[in-house]
């Protein structure tokens, strides 16, 4: 059995599944791997849309060779710099030193910067064309999405898009290359919570970037096939994934349920967290994420704070601040710029409280009104000193459920 896919007429992918890396752009964990995306376009012309990571390159090569032999490859077309997808550019070079290098200004710019090349390179602008024979492609600029080169690349003939970063996901590809195969798209789908992860991660900090991306795509009529750089290409389920990501480049929740994401370091503040948790339930919330900092990585938490529209913070008081894994959340969401989401926040300190103080501030910077005031266990905790914590439930269940 050949080991490349044809995702549609003359369109094969020739990308590669990645399972042993621990760390996507060296922070972001991979329990499910991850796969580089590239495609073959087989025409009168041959042209390669992007490359993979350097850890694969070999496979890219063989890939190729299976489809087309000995033919050249004519046109590489860089939709996207970042070395996961770029990393390969010199090797497939000199594998095809007449190959011609497709991009637009910002991308050879970084080709040149990257890997020292600066010639047999054609620059293509917005919405510039080119003929491989019998189909034409167009190339669309998308910066921000997610770098400021990003480009896609239409293939009006098939309906067919070649999309870069967006519309991916985190997760190895078990085996098929579309969603149909995958099953992936739908809600059940494990590609979904890790679209949602790769996109809160990676692309998060860009909603009104991604939000032009996809008006600008809408012009370019019915798109029956999307190819991105990581996960499922796109087929039927196209449409599910294109509203998941109008929502969450909005900063629309996904769905109604309650991030509880604390530290805590010797269980005093964890058992807030707990007794939170415990009133929620019992006044009805079903969805609830309990995040302890310490040992969830961030990339879980952002996840959740995208999916969910209630997000409750505690912290204690470490140094007259927040605890180091709270307030490199708060970094992080302070990135991200999310405009809105129901808020409250609890604490714990031994002598002098300041946890709730910063966590009210930083609040205040996002443009969040907390629901309730917030809730400050001094030492040790008790069910009577944590009574506030039921007041807190029930704003946060009024908010969650207005
Ligand atoms: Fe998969 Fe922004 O690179």
């Amino acid at each position: 059995m050949k080991r490349v896919t044809e995702i549609a007429p003359g369109i094969h992918y020739v990308g590669a599944n990645d399972r042993t890396k621990h760390r996507f752009e060296g922070l972001w964990p991979l329990p499910n791997g991850v796969s580089y995306n590239a495609y073959l376009i087989e025409d009168e012309k041959i042209a390669l849309v992007d490359t993979i990571d350097a850890a694969f390159t070999e496979r890219l090569l063989g890939s190729i060779r299976e489809v087309i032999g000995d033919r050249p490859v004519d046109y590489l077309i860089i939709n996207h710099m970042e070395p996961d997808h770029s990393a390969s550019i010199d090797a497939v070079r000199r594998r095809w030193p007449g190959i011609t290098i497709v991009g637009n200004t910002k991308t050879l710019q970084m080709v040149e910067g990257f890997y020292g090349i600066g010639a047999g390179t054609l620059k293509v602008g917005d919405g510039d064309t080119l003929s491989l024979g019998r189909r034409t492609l167009s190339f669309h600029l998308i910066p921000m999405v997610h770098w400021p080169e990003t480009m896609v690349t239409h293939c009006a003939r098939e309906g067919l898009l070649f999309s870069g970063d967006a519309f991916g996901s985190f997760g190895a590809l078990d085996g098929g290359v579309t969603d149909v195969r995958l099953d992936a798209g739908r809600d059940t789908s494990p590609f979904r919570d890790e679209m949602v992860r790769y996109y809160s991660n990676i692309v998060g900090k860009y909603g009104g970037p991604v939000q032009r991306a996809i008006e600008k795509l809408a012009s370019l009529g019915p798109l029956r096939t999307v190819c991105p750089t990581h996960g499922p290409v796109w087929t039927r389920e196209f449409p599910r994934v294109l509203d998941l990501y109008d929502r969450m480049s909005r900063y629309e929740p996904l769905e109604k349920g309650v991030v509880i994401a604390y530290a805590s370091m010797y269980g005093n503040t964890e058992q807030s967290a707990e007794r939170l948790a415990r009133e929620l339930v019992a006044r009805g919330v079903k969805r609830i994420a309990m995040h302890n900092l310490t040992s969830s990585h961030v990339s879980f938490v952002l996840r959740d704070i995208f999916k969910y529209n209630a997000l409750v913070i505690g912290s204690p008081t470490y140094n007259m601040g927040l605890f180091p894994e709270v307030r490199s959340l708060v970094d992080d969401l302070e990135l991200r710029c999310i405009p809105s989401r129901v808020f409250a926040c609890f604490g714990g300190f031994t002598w002098a409280g300041a946890a709730v103080k910063k966590l009210t501030e930083f609040a205040g910077r996002m443009g969040w009104e907390p629901v309730a005031p917030p809730v400050e266990v001094k030492q040790g905790f008790t069910p009577e000193k944590s009574d506030g914590l039921a007041l807190l439930a029930d704003a946060i269940v009024e908010a969650v459920i207005a």
